[in-house]
């Protein structure tokens, strides 16, 4: 997809890089850059910059990096066209005609579209006699017709064909139901039908108010209950959550965090309407920091029997690490939520509030359950619980936080605070020099160039390596500098081919009088644009002189005439001497 390039910078001028960013993290000015906290992975201290003078971010946390567009794409989960129409509209700026669709794009607005309709669809059919089997399981379910409304629910009835009929009249092609998943090829090949049959339909919907895909009920006791649309172009169920788009206008920055559809819809309409469930999945990263984004506080509502606890603890230190304050609700009498309510009947929602107040934060509920574990009557179990109390409280990263539950304990068990704490500033101690190690490791690995799966080449040859890169660097920082580096290096005598294309491409873009960058979210992928910033991160503090230039070219040059063993056992004996020849004449 080519957008023209004055069209390009001009979105860019009129989408300032800070000040967009801004809509999504709150930055502080350091310097010449403006830091704050990463939205891409959980931190507690900034390392997120943006580089004003070049219109460009990174995170030295999390290695993400790009421009004002490669931001969008990542925080709204847009692919690099619909985030230059998202800035476009953002600046109230016109697209240029012509560019306007690639076929991917055009065939994720038809499948939003084909969604949309067969939302309508089962919903009028759900209201139609045809859907009284789902109105009525729904009714049973204690939903009200205001809360089957509010959420589209719907009925998808059991001829196997009615959606894709209707959808086809509507003038969709079969090949844009199969790609929405709400069709099904026929084995022979001949023909689609439909994906969902006899089931209650539950739309998700999502943050812009698309319907990007189904989940269906079954209403008997057959397999499987539920039935989820599969991942399509404009969904992905592990980066989505049901609801989302009703908690977001909440107006609280806690969210409730439920295993199901009927739990959040439940919850919903016993009043709390900052309730969301994943769709069939655990609980993601991606999930995590998308609720990091509209809250500060997770109620996990999980169900109550073994799976659900289990599914707590899972979550647990996600959300932890996605910068979310946690508290854990505990459902009585081993039911989920939805149960719950409805088991109390007028007071549900006053119960279910109270439930809400008494719910205690994640360490309470860690501590708790691992009462479960040892056997408080012996003083033997006394001391392996508290030791594994030790462990737990020091993982928590306040000091305040951690005295409380400290001098709980203490009181609880009668022991001594002062060696209490002892151990548990020892076992601190231990994970701080675990840390360091681990963040050891990592930097020599990253210097060794070894697992590094993007730029496998670096391993093999550091020099080549270390040198394209800072010629590379250079050059973006230095475009004037293209005809003096062209002029004694070329393409081919780069070693490494992650920056042999970064090369190529910098100096095609330089060329042509373009800025080197933009423009570069649509031709490399994410981790290798963020890569780039990564270098130019990395060298940002580096003064470059020209001498430093010569020495890089002088690098890449002695580097590239250096023969691989193979290639001299696959060289013929006229090749070699001639290369041989070669070599002695550079020496000179
Ligand atoms: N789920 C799923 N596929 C299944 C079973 C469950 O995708 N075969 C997902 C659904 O999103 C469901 C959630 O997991 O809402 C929780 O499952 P479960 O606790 O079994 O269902 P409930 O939400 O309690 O559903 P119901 O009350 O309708 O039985
Ligand atoms: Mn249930």
């Amino acid at each position: 997809m080519a957008f023209p390039e004055t069209f390009l910078q001009d979105l860019k001028l009129r989408n300032d890089i800070t000040e967009v960013v801004s809509g999504y993290v709150s930055l502080k000015r350091r310097g010449r850059n403006m830091v704050g906290l990463c939205p891409f992975h959980g931190e507690k201290t900034p390392s997120f910059n943006i580089y004003t003078e070049n219109g460009s971010f990174y995170c030295f946390g999390c290695g993400v990096g790009g421009d004002v567009i490669s931001f969008i794409m990542k925080i709204e989960n847009l692919d690099y066209v619909d985030a230059v129409k998202f800035l476009a509209q953002r600046a109230g700026m016109e697209l240029p005609e012509n560019s306007y669709d690639d076929s991917m794009s055009r065939l994720r607005t038809r499948v939003l579209e084909a969604n949309r309709e067969a939302a309508r669809f089962y919903f009028k059919t759900l209201m139609s006699p045809q859907g009284r089997t789902g109105l009525d399981y729904f009714h049973g379910r204690a939903l009200s017709d205001a809360t089957i409304r509010h959420f589209g629910l719907g009925y998808a009835d059991g001829s196997w064909g009615s959606l894709c009929a209707y959808l086809k009249e509507k003038g969709f092609k079969e090949s844009e139901l199969v790609a929405a998943n709400l069709a099904v090829r026929q084995r022979s090949g001949n023909g689609v039908y439909d994906r969902f049959t006899d089931r209650v339909m539950f739309p998700i919907i999502d943050l812009r108010g698309n319907v990007i895909a189904f989940g269906g009920r079954i209403m008997s006791d057959k397999k499987p209950k539920y039935l989820n649309t599969s991942d399509t172009p404009v969904f992905k169920k592990s980066e989505n959550l049901f609801s989302l788009n009703n908690a977001k206008n909440s107006g609280s920055r806690e969210l409730i965090l439920c295993e199901g559809y009927m739990d959040v819809i439940a919850v919903n309409q016993a009043g709390f309407h900052n309730a969301v469930a994943t769709l069939g999945t655990a609980l993601t990263h991606e999930q995590a920091a998308l609720m990091k984004r509209y809250a500060d506080e997770v109620i996990i509502c999980y169900d109550a029997d073994e799976a659900g606890q289990k599914a707590t603890a899972r979550a647990i230190p996600l959300l932890r690490g996605a910068g979310l304050n946690i508290r854990v609700l505990t459902v009585p009498d081993g039911k989920d939520p939805d149960e719950f309510i409805r088991s109390r009947g007028d007071d549900g929602p006053n119960a279910f509030r109270a439930l809400i107040e008494k719910s205690g934060n994640d360490v309470e509920y860690r501590l708790q359950k691992l009462r479960a574990d040892y056997n408080l009557e012996t003083s033997e179990g006394k001391v392996g619980y508290l030791g594994a109390c030790v462990k737990l409280i020091a993982t928590i990263s306040g000091p305040v936080e951690r005295d409380l539950y400290i001098g709980q304990l203490c009181r609880e068990f009668s022991v001594d605070k002062a060696s209490f704490m002892a151990q548990v500033d020892s076992e601190l101690k231990r994970g701080a020099r675990e840390d360091m190690r681990r963040q050891n490791r990592r930097l020599l690995n990253d210097l060794s160039g070894r697992g590094d799966r993007l730029d496998v080449d670096r391993a093999k040859k550091p020099r080549s390596s270390s040198a394209e890169e800072a010629l590379v660097a250079f050059l973006i920082n230095n475009p004037d500098s293209l005809g003096y580096i062209l002029g004694r290096v070329t393409a081919e005598q780069f070693q490494n081919s992650l920056m042999k294309r970064y090369f190529v491409y910098v100096s095609e873009r330089i060329e042509k009088n373009l800025d080197p960058l933009s423009g570069i979210s649509g031709d490399f992928t994410e981790e290798e644009r963020s890569r780039l910033f990564g270098i130019l991160h990395k060298r940002s503090g580096i003064a470059e002189s020209r001498r430093a230039l010569d020495e890089y070219i002088q690098v890449i040059t002695e580097e590239s005439r250096k023969l691989s063993h193979r290639q001299v056992e696959e060289m013929s004996a006229e090749q070699l001497m001639a290369s041989l020849g070669k070599l002695k004449e550079n020496k000179k």
